[in-house]
């Protein structure tokens, strides 16, 4: 049985899982082989609100909440991991920070072009030598007449190259460790801004990846982002929200996996039976679809209590931390029970297990979210 959501929020997935099914799903095989951008297809998710969910209507968002997202999200990434990482972070981080800390030109500026779709939203926080230590940032923003200049290198930017607006970490004062980092609004295109190629990653080849180099790169004051100092903070509580997103589409690829296992296991028969009728597999049926359920709950609660006002920073970790390594165990146990089917590329099983291993990388790694679970454990008792 499903949780029980309203009749408009079913009535939405019900859209998006058509839409998504035929326009994202058949396109996914083609574009893991030949990696794009998918520009045509977020074109049609911005038109249906899908890439400015959160955004209030008054900057041309959808202005739903977060339990919507996540179930549209799930939704997404069932048809393609790729489109769902794009989605997951334009909805979940820059727009997420612009609406909480952007002035009013910033807000009227950016938000509307982002939440219509016309313009994709990225974040620039790790770098080459750094990933899970972002305080070790060494990306510099020298103050200026009239504005600072950036330099250094941000790493793994997803949509790199292909967003607009990018909202990057930079130290203004490299001795005030994480209260050193600003937080800057930088367009593709402005003076010294460059883009690495494309990495060649092992799945979600469309969610096209890139570093992104800051050469002297000037930006005006007013590209600022909130209060100079705080941008660490903003990164994180921004994450709080960007990691739900993620939990979310792990959920969608496990989902898509558990449903072409599930399928097969039915149609296909050996010693007479269909395999599901073994008990090797029906356990691992019914444990990916305890894992699945498990997950599922973990993502509505934190989407649920964020958009109660609660601080969600342990919730969100949980709900990545599980359904981002459910999602591995789900679609690794997928492949075994389409045996050497599963292996191959005639089947999308093998993508959905590439796709779900950065799940437990990007956004904070595993490891990572243990450490804020932790964290989080010994300050709720203090
Ligand atoms: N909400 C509000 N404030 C927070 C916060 C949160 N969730 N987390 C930290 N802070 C605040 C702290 O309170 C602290 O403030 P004070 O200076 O006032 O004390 C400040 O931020 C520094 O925090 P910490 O002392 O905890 O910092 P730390 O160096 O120990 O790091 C960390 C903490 C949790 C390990 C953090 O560095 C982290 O999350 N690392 C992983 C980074 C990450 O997720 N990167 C993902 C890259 S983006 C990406 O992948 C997107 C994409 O394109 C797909």
């Amino acid at each position: 049985m499903n949780f029980d959501l309203s009749e408009d929020v079913e009535l939405m997935r019900s859209h998006v899982r058509d839409f998504a099914q035929a326009e994202i799903a058949s396109v996914a095989p083609l574009l893991d082989k030949y990696p794009e951008f998918p520009w045509k297809s977020l074109r049609k998710m911005g038109e249906m609100g899908l890439l400015g969910m959160l955004t209030p209507e008054a900057y041309g968002g959808s202005g739903l909440d977060t339990l919507t997202y996540v179930v549209m999200l799930e939704e997404i990434s069932a048809a393609d991991a790729s489109h769902g990482t794009i989605m997951s972070v334009t909805n979940g981080l820059p727009q997420s920070m612009l609406l909480e800390h952007g002035t009013p030109v910033q807000k009227d500026t950016y938000l509307p072009k982002l939440a219509s779709g016309e313009w994709i939203g990225s974040f620039c926080l790790s770098e080459p030598h750094c990933g899970s230590d972002a305080v070790a940032m060494k990306t510099k923003a020298e103050k200026v007449e009239g504005g600072y200049k950036l330099s250094g290198t941000k790493a793994w930017i997803t949509s790199g190259s292909e967003a607009q607006v990018y909202l990057v970490m930079a130290k203004t004062d490299p001795q005030a460790g994480a209260r050193g980092v600003s937080c800057f609004i930088v367009e593709k295109g402005t003076k010294g801004m460059i883009f690495g190629k494309p990495e060649e990653k092992m799945g979600q080849h469309a969610a096209i990846t890139t570093t992104v180099i800051f050469d002297d790169c000037f930006v005006a004051d007013e590209q600022l982002l909130g209060k100079e100092g705080q941008g660490f903070v903003y990164a994180m509580t921004s994450l709080d929200s960007g990691r739900i997103g993620i939990a979310a589409q792990a959920l969608g690829i496990a989902r898509a996996a558990f449903e072409a296992a599930r399928d097969y296991a039915d149609e296909r028969i050996a010693f007479g039976k269909p395999i599901r009728e073994n008990q090797g597999i029906s356990f691992k049926l019914a444990d990916m679809a305890t894992q699945l359920e498990a997950a599922r709950l973990l993502t509505y609660k934190a989407a649920w209590l964020k958009d109660r006002g609660y601080r969600v920073t342990q919730e969100a970790s949980m709900a990545k931390l599980f359904s981002s390594e459910a999602s591995a165990k789900i679609t690794h146990a997928a492949i075994q029970i389409l045996g050497a089917y599963g292996y191959s590329k005639d089947y999308p099983v093998e993508r959905y297990f590439r796709d779900a291993r950065v799940t437990e990388i990007y956004e904070g790694t595993s490891e990572i979210q243990r450490v804020v679970i932790a964290r989080q454990i010994y300050r709720d008792l203090a």
